[in-house]
């Protein structure tokens, strides 16, 4: 199944598995809804609301899925035709917007089989890949890439940092039957190889020979002390020396005092302790290098990440400071279709978007400013009412609270 999950225009069967063509065959304009399913696993989780946020390019376009509270688990997802990645490529391509400034949470999807019941998905429904980004804290900010074989699920191994800034950002997972990946954000690549070598699927292919030992003589010193070197005959190596001015008092008396010794003094001519100098290793060998054999533990297994009845996909996260907006959803076997579809929905809109983000947040700060300044012409004001005569309500103003903020941007650019 070649499927466009648009969350504007709900879900969007495009094509039928595995032929590449583009063709669409549903279109709905509204009532996503009825597509997606809330799990009620869990009687609190988190509200997804269909908007396209503060900023945006287009206001119909842009809408996608956004958390709508705080510090809530949201579980939300939506069934298609059963379809296996067998023998094709799998692209998983979504774009997500952390517009309220994601301090911890997730942005990813997760694939799941058709087993799956939704009502009931929750955070230990098993699923098949977990996909994007995931935040939490400073420095905490990955793309988690977690895939299920055998009943056991792997991490990526290769640490691949997401974005953690406002802006609308595409995130693509590529699997191959041939068992490598790519994973590109905003469609660059940021991550490829085999999936053997960065997630721990199998036994290492090759370990150390148990039977090979490093030679007791193997020189692996790279320096060592010249062993011609010799002291030389004059060298000084008393830090200090009996003075030679020293003169024995007149009145000591050897019986009494015991045999007169010169006291010490630092040595004029100390020159440290003497050591041969240090020269290039004539016997080095190099490092040693543990041999290694063929891992009789590793079998190749062309069965990794072959996937089959995958069937639903969900939102299933918890994020702390919510606002996230899930969007342009797509699940094809074509690479080159989807870098395209990526273009021509994320492409085409981020810069826009992004002017309408620095607008807003100018706006923004303005208000606060603003704000800020009232606060305290306020206070100096009660500071000359000091003797109370007049009450003075402390509410805010709630027309001023309800202000819509694209209107206002909307003034402004006028
Ligand atoms: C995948 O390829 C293998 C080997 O060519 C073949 O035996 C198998 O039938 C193919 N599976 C599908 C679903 O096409
Ligand atoms: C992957 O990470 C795990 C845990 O950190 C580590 O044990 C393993 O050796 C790593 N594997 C590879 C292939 O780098
Ligand atoms: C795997 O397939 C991709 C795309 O068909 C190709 O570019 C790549 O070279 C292949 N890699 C290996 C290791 O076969
Ligand atoms: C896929 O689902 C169908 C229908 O439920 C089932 O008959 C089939 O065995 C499933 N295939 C796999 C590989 O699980
Ligand atoms: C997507 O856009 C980039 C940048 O403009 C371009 O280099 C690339 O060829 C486009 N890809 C497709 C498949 O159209």
């Amino acid at each position: 199944i070649l499927l466009n999950i648009n969350m504007l225009k709900g879900f969007v069967l495009l094509s039928t598995f595995p032929s590449s063509t583009f063709t669409r065959l549903l279109t709905e304009t509204d009532g996503w809804k009825k597509r997606w399913v809330e799990s009620k696993h869990q009687l609190d989780y988190g509200k997804f609301q269909l908007t396209a946020g503060k900023f945006y390019s287009d206001k119909e376009k842009d809408k996608g899925l956004q958390t709508g509270k705080d510090a809530k688990f949201y579980a939300l997802s939506t069934r298609f035709k059963p379809f296996s990645n067998e023998n094709e490529t799998l692209v998983v391509q979504f774009s997500v917007k952390h517009e309220q400034g994601i301090d911890c949470g997730g942005g990813h999807v997760k694939l799941f089989p058709a087993t799956l019941n939704q009502e009931d998905m929750h955070s230990e429904s098993e699923y098949y890949i977990m996909f994007g980004p995931d935040i939490c804290g400073f420095g905490n900010n990955k793309v988690q890439v977690i895939l299920h074989y055998q009943g056991k699920y792997y991490e990526n191994n290769k640490t691949i940092k997401c974005k953690i800034n406002k802006d609308s950002h595409l995130y693509t997972l590529i699997i191959r039957p041939n068992a490598t990946y790519e994973v590109k954000i905003d469609n660059k690549k940021v991550a490829a190889g085999g999936l053997e070598e960065d997630w721990d699927f199998l036994p290492p292919r090759k370990i150390k020979d148990p039977y090979a030992w490093k030679p007791r003589k193997w020189d692996e010193r790279l320096q060592i002390e010249d062993p011609e070197d010799k002291k030389p005959e004059d060298w000084e190596d008393f830090e200090y020396i009996p003075d030679p001015e020293a003169k024995k008092p007149a009145d000591w008396d050897e019986a009494m005092d015991g045999e007169w010794e010169r006291p010490l003094i630092p040595n004029p001519k100390y020159k440290g302790q003497w050591k041969p100098r240090i020269i290039d290793n004539p016997n080095y060998q190099g490092e040693w290098i543990h041999p290694e054999i063929d891992n009789p533990e590793y079998k190749p297994d062309p069965t990794i990440c072959r996937y089959y009845n995958i069937s639903v996909l969900g939102l299933e996260l918890w994020q702390v400071k919510s606002g996230s907006i899930f969007d342009n959803v797509l699940l094809t076997n074509d690479e080159e279709s989807a870098e395209k579809v990526g273009n021509e929905t994320w492409g085409t809109r981020k810069d826009l978007e992004k002017q309408w983000r620095e607008r807003y947040e100018e706006i923004e700060k303005r208000k606060q400013e603003e704000e800020a300044k009232k606060k305290k012409e306020k206070e100096e004001e009660e500071k000359d009412d000091i003797w109370g005569l007049e009450e003075e309500g402390n509410e805010e103003d709630p027309a001023e609270e309800s202000g819509n903020d694209r209107q206002m941007q909307e003034d402004d650019a006028d």
